[in-house]
């Protein structure tokens, strides 16, 4: 009621006085920013184009925001850094305090783009829209997506109606929250899915239409803050398989990692010697946080694997990705595994 009431006054209010929302656009490269030799190509190279040129594939958006764009960083998204992320963090924060910035939009390749949302999903510390586009297909390759999902993040960004949200991700018309949302195809434009939830709202005719939201804690309700980093905890994943090689994870352990994420079979299930290895990181004080490797559904504690006598954290409905970015910022606030199995619970 709150935020419907809001809504209504801030497009009251920006109708009543002819202005549009400003909506700020942070650029880190991606396909988006892609560029290949021929249309028909499917060899490229990610992150070339400056926002710029991105901007000028969407006449008409001038009509829905005053948008202006900053090039945080021209990256594929395979080379996405804890220092970008701190960076971007620590702008969106400095950007949304300001009364002038309504919205801001992040292009970022698809490839890392599900762990950057969530990473600033716990950071950011706004009411205020953020939302995420990309591109499977290059600037220069037909039917290239980026224009429409640009307009569509932008036009998002733009809409009261896209507050309290947490942070969004656009893709080929519909809309998800940065927790739930994963990229599941190598190639196609159909690639983000919400494999547990679903998507919350779609864009459509330059307006996003929302459906449902997240009930876990996020941007201005969350208690993890980066304003005093520089740095974030060392937090590895490592992949279960039939047969495998443990000493992994006991190098990892030896190379500082202060947790581990571990992506087992079924419910998080893991092979004999790799549980020895854990049981070993454990006692020398490494979260071990166990997820699934299947893609979908919930880690549950204490069905095949005795959490409560290991110490080791399940990592609920999050995916191996997410699960390591909630570990990285957990270890942020504290080293006790049971108040870390609690933010798993929460956020
Ligand atoms: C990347 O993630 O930067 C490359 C792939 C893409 O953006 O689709």
């Amino acid at each position: 009621m709150k935020k419907v009431l809001f809504a209504s006054l801030m497009l009251i209010s920006l109708v009543a006085f002819g202005q549009k929302p400003n909506v700020v656009i942070l650029a880190t490269g991606g396909t988006i920013a892609g560029k290949s030799d021929a249309a028909t190509s499917t060899k490229y190279t990610a992150g070339q184009l400056p926002i710029e040129d991105l901007l000028t594939a969407v006449p008409g958006v001038e009509d829905f925001a005053n948008v202006k764009g900053e090039q945080v960083v021209n990256i594929g998204s395979q080379a996405m850094n804890n220092d970008v992320w701190l960076t971007v963090a620590k702008r969106c924060n400095e950007l949304l305090s300001k009364g002038d910035v309504d919205g801001i939009v992040i292009t970022h390749g698809t490839d890392t783009k599900e762990a950057t949302a969530y990473f600033l999903n716990l950071t950011v510390k706004s009411s205020k829209p953020i939302v995420f586009v990309s591109a499977m297909r290059n600037s220069t390759s037909i039917s290239a997506d980026g224009p429409k999902n640009l307009f569509d993040g932008i036009i998002t960004a733009a809409s009261p109606d896209s507050r309290d949200m947490g942070v969004l991700v656009i893709s080929n018309d519909y809309i998800y929250n940065a927790r739930d949302v994963t990229k599941s195809n190598t190639t196609n434009v159909a690639t983000f899915v919400a494999p547990n939830w679903g998507p919350v709202g779609i864009a459509y005719n330059g307006k996003p239409y929302y459906y449902h939201t997240t009930l876990r804690k996020h941007t201005a309700n969350s208690e993890f803050d980066v304003a005093s980093l520089s740095e974030l905890p060392k937090v590895d994943i490592v992949y279960g398989y039939s047969n495998m090689d443990a000493s992994i994870i006991d190098n990892l352990v030896k190379k500082g990692s202060r947790g581990i994420v571990f992506a087992g079979v079924g419910n998080g299930n893991i092979y004999p010697e790799a549980l020895e290895a854990l049981q070993k990181a454990r006692k020398k004080g490494v979260i071990v946080v166990r997820t699934s490797r299947t893609g979908s559904g919930r880690t549950t504690l204490d069905a095949e694997v005795n959490d409560a006598e290991l110490e080791f954290v399940v990592a609920d409905d999050l995916n191996a990705q997410k699960a390591r970015v909630l570990l990285m910022l957990s270890l942020t606030k504290t080293q006790n595994w049971t108040e870390i199995q609690k933010f798993f619970f929460t956020y």
